[in-house]
C-alpha cells in the first residue's frame, strides 16, 4: 500500500494526545498523514485545546467526527488507532475491522473477555492488521533484556510498583455526565478502571512476557480493598496488589502495586532470575553472572561477576520515545506489508489482558489458581467474561 498512511485517533484524551504528538512527528517524516480526530465532546476536538498538549499539531485538513461510524463510513482512513477509555468500546473496533480499516487498540482493549474475543474475531476475519499499545516493547533498553534472555530460562521476575493515588492523571473524558467518577480521575474507579492491576499493571504483565519470550499459563491474586469510608474521596480501587503468574515455560512472575493515597511515593524495584543469575535494572541494566569454570576457587567480588547488558541511563520505557517507536512500527508494518515489524497483536496481546482479568477474578474467589485457557474458554467462568448487566 502506497504511503503514507491515513490514520484516525479516536479518543483525544490523555493518551490520545500523546498519539497525536507521536503521529504528527511521523507526519513530518511523511510516513502518516493525521487525517481525522473522533471524540464524542467538542472541547477535546478543539484545536486550541490539542496545541496546549501538542504545540506542533496542526489542525488544518484535519476531519472531526464525534462517532467511529462517521469516521469509518467517510472513507478517509486506512488506519484507526483507538485510545477511548476501555469501558466505552460499543463494537467500534469491529466495526472498523469489517470496513478492513487497521487497528491500533490501545490496552486494555475492553474489560470484558468476551467483547475482546469478539473483537478478535473480527479482527482475524479482515485483512488488516493489529495492534496493541505496549510502547515498553518498543524501549531500547526492555529489548537488549529480552535479546540477553533469548538462550535462558527465566525462573523468575519480580516487579514491585509502589504508586499513589496522587499520580493518577484527571482525565479527557466527560465522566460525570455517564454516571462516573465526578472528578474525571477514572484511572481510581473500579467500574472505569477494572482495578489498577488491569489498567497499569497490563503493562508489566505484557513486558515480563516480551523479556521471556512466555505467555501466562496461570494466575493467583490477592488484593487488600480500600477501606469503604475512603472511597468517596480516594476512588474505590484497592489499595494494595499481590498477583502471582505461571508461565508456560516455568518460570514464575510477580507484581505487586500499591496505591495508598497521600503518600506521594512513587519507586520501583525489578528483578530477574534465570538459572545461573540474577539480572537488575539498576542506573544500567547489569546481570550478575559468573562466567568462568564453577565452583571457582576463591569466591569473585560482586564487580567481577557484575556485567552491563544494557547501558543507561534508562527512563524512558512508557515515553514518548517508545510511543513514537510503536506507532512508527504499525505505520510502516501496514504501508510497506511487513507484518514481521510488529512486536505484537491484537491476537498475541490478548494474553496479557486475560492474566490481568484474571487476577481480578481470582482475588474475588478468595486466590483461586485461575488457568488463563479455562479462563477463556470454560463454562466456569461465562459470568466474569461478560459485561455485567446494565453497565
Ligand atoms: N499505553 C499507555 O501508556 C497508556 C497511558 C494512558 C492511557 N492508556 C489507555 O488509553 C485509553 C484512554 O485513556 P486516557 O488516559 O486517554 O483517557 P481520557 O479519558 O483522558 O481520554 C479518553 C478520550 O476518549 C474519548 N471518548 C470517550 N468515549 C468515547 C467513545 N465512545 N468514542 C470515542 N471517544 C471516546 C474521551 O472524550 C476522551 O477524550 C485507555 O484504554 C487507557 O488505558 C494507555
Amino acid at each position: 500500500m502506497a504511503g503514507p498512511l491515513r490514520v484516525g485517533v479516536v479518543g483525544v484524551g490523555q493518551r490520545g494526545l500523546q498519539h497525536v504528538s507521536a503521529l504528527t512527528k511521523l507526519q513530518a517524516d511523511e510516513i502518516v498523514n493525521l487525517a481525522a480526530l473522533v471524540d464524542p465532546y467538542a472541547d477535546n476536538l478543539d484545536a486550541t485545546k490539542i496545541n496546549r498538549f501538542v504545540p506542533d499539531y496542526k489542525d488544518a485538513g484535519v476531519e472531526k467526527y464525534s462517532s467511529v461510524r462517521e469516521l469509518v463510513d467517510s472513507g478517509t482512513v486506512d488506519a484507526i488507532w483507538f485510545v477511548m477509555p476501555p469501558n466505552q468500546h460499543k463494537g467500534e473496533i469491529e466495526y472498523a475491522a469489517r470496513h478492513g480499516i487497521h487497528v491500533f487498540a490501545e490496552k486494555p482493549q475492553s474489560l470484558f473477555l468476551d467483547e475482546v474475543l469478539r473483537q478478535n474475531e473480527a479482527i482475524k476475519e479482515s485483512d488488516i492488521l493489529s495492534m496493541c499499545g505496549f510502547q515498553m516493547r518498543h524501549d531500547r533498553g526492555y529489548t537488549d533484556i529480552r535479546n540477553y534472555l533469548k538462550d535462558k530460562w527465566v525462573a523468575s521476575m519480580t516487579m514491585i510498583a509502589e504508586g499513589a493515588v496522587e499520580g493518577h492523571g484527571v482525565k479527557h473524558t466527560h465522566t460525570e455526565e455517564q454516571g462516573g467518577p465526578a472528578n474525571r480521575v477514572w484511572t481510581a474507579n473500579r467500574a472505569w478502571s477494572g482495578t489498577s492491576m488491569v489498567e497499569a499493571g497490563i503493562h508489566q504483565t505484557d513486558i515480563m512476557r516480551y523479556w521471556s519470550d512466555d505467555d501466562v499459563k496461570w494466575v493467583r491474586a490477592n488484593y487488600v480493598e480500600r477501606p469503604k469510608e475512603l472511597h468517596a474521596t480516594e476512588g474505590d480501587n484497592p489499595i494494595y496488589y499481590e498477583v502471582t503468574y505461571g508461565f508456560a515455560k516455568g518460570g514464575l512472575g510477580n507484581i505487586i502495586f500499591t496505591k495508598p493515597a497521600r503518600s506521594y511515593y512513587n519507586g520501583r524495584y525489578d528483578c530477574i532470575i534465570w538459572e545461573h543469575g540474577t539480572i537488575k535494572l539498576e542506573n544500567d541494566f547489569v546481570d550478575y553472572h559468573f562466567e568462568g569454570e564453577w565452583p571457582p576457587k576463591t569466591n569473585p567480588t560482586l564487580e567481577q561477576v557484575r556485567k552491563v547488558i544494557s547501558a543507561g541511563p534508562h527512563t524512558t520505557a512508557m515515553g514518548a520515545e517508545s510511543t513514537t517507536d510503536l506507532a512508527k512500527s504499525f505505520a510502516e508494518a501496514v504501508t510497506l506489508s511487513k507484518p514481521e515489524l510488529l512486536r505484537n497483536t491484537f491476537e498475541s496481546s490478548i494474553n496479557s489482558l486475560a492474566a490481568v482479568l484474571a487476577a481480578n477474578v481470582s482475588n474475588d474467589l478468595g486466590g483461586e489458581k485461575i488457568v488463563i485457557d479455562e479462563f477463556i474458554n470454560s463454562d466456569k467462568y461465562v459470568k466474569y467474561r461478560k459485561r455485567p448487566a446494565g453497565v
